[in-house]
């Protein structure tokens, strides 16, 4: 596990780089997006790089982690909307490679499994962005979800509807209790995950992921089995670390 304590603005530099570094190396590349606060620095800064041509996503695919249940087509909140607007539509991935499980399907768990079907007809996911919740979901996946789980739904805790309900204006009951989810299995087929994190709400969800075991109670400790994950912290998320000073310094990683 590289762990990397540096300010958000470079954070985001450091996450850029590696889609940057990646398309370089393979110009169709499968990335795995997140919605949430957290990335949206790193995509303004790929939105900048594809401005000013350092960066084309025109090639690339993407799945999108998670999608929720329950809320009417279109509804600007559901994550389809969300990455089109933080994202998709500010550089030139083209919508028809960018996919969001189907929230809206007649059979959700058959729409699941197609969407795990279509992670491995597109050749898996090369780049996995991730944030993580304050009680360490990642993607939906919550407390007491399996480490091989694949995409299915999810029923949100209260912790998590609290959370998100400042995107609901701060209504906690209009935020959707069920959501469609990667697994834990699924991300942690990835080939490499980026795991972003800042501010102070998330330095114990962290702490649990770098200093911790892997447990069902945080899910985000899923990343400690992954042979290949980047944990992008600010000094705030890294407050409860043991060794954050070693880590800001370059000295662990
Ligand atoms: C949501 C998403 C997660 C995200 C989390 C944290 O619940 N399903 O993918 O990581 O929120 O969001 P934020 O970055 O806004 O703190």
């Amino acid at each position: 596990m590289d762990v990397v304590v540096a300010p958000p603005d470079e954070l985001a530099l450091i996450a850029a780089d590696a889609v940057t570094a990646l398309v370089a190396r393979r110009p169709d590349a499968v990335l795995g997006l997140a919605t949430g606060s957290t990335p949206l620095g790193l995509y303004d800064e790929l939105a900048r790089r594809v401005a000013d041509g350092r960066l084309s996503l025109a090639r690339a695919h993407a799945f999108l982690l998670d999608e929720y249940l329950g809320l009417p087509a279109g509804h600007p909140e559901s994550y389809g909307e969300v990455i089109c607007r933080e994202l998709v539509d500010r550089v030139d991935l083209v919508r028809e490679r960018v996919h969001v499980p189907d929230a809206h399907a007649d059979d959700v768990d058959a729409a699941c499994a197609r969407y795990e079907a279509a992670i491995v007809a597109a050749g898996g996911i090369d780049l996995q962005i991730l944030g993580v919740g304050t009680n360490g979901h990642i993607a939906f996946n919550e407390r007491g979800c399996a480490l091989d789980s694949r995409t299915h739904v999810e029923s949100l805790t209260a912790q998590t509807r609290v959370d998100n309900s400042r995107f609901f204006g701060d209504d906690v009951d209009a935020v959707p209790t069920r959501a469609l989810t990667q697994g834990l299995g699924t991300i942690l087929d990835s080939r490499h995950a980026v795991l972003l994190a800042t501010g102070e709400r998330k330095a114990e969800a962290v702490a649990e992921l770098v200093d911790g075991s892997m447990n069902r109670d945080w899910p985000v400790t899923a990343l400690r089995q992954h042979p290949n994950v980047t944990v992008l912290i600010d000094d705030a998320a890294a407050s409860r670390l043991r060794d954050a000073d070693r880590y800001r310094a370059g000295l662990l990683r």
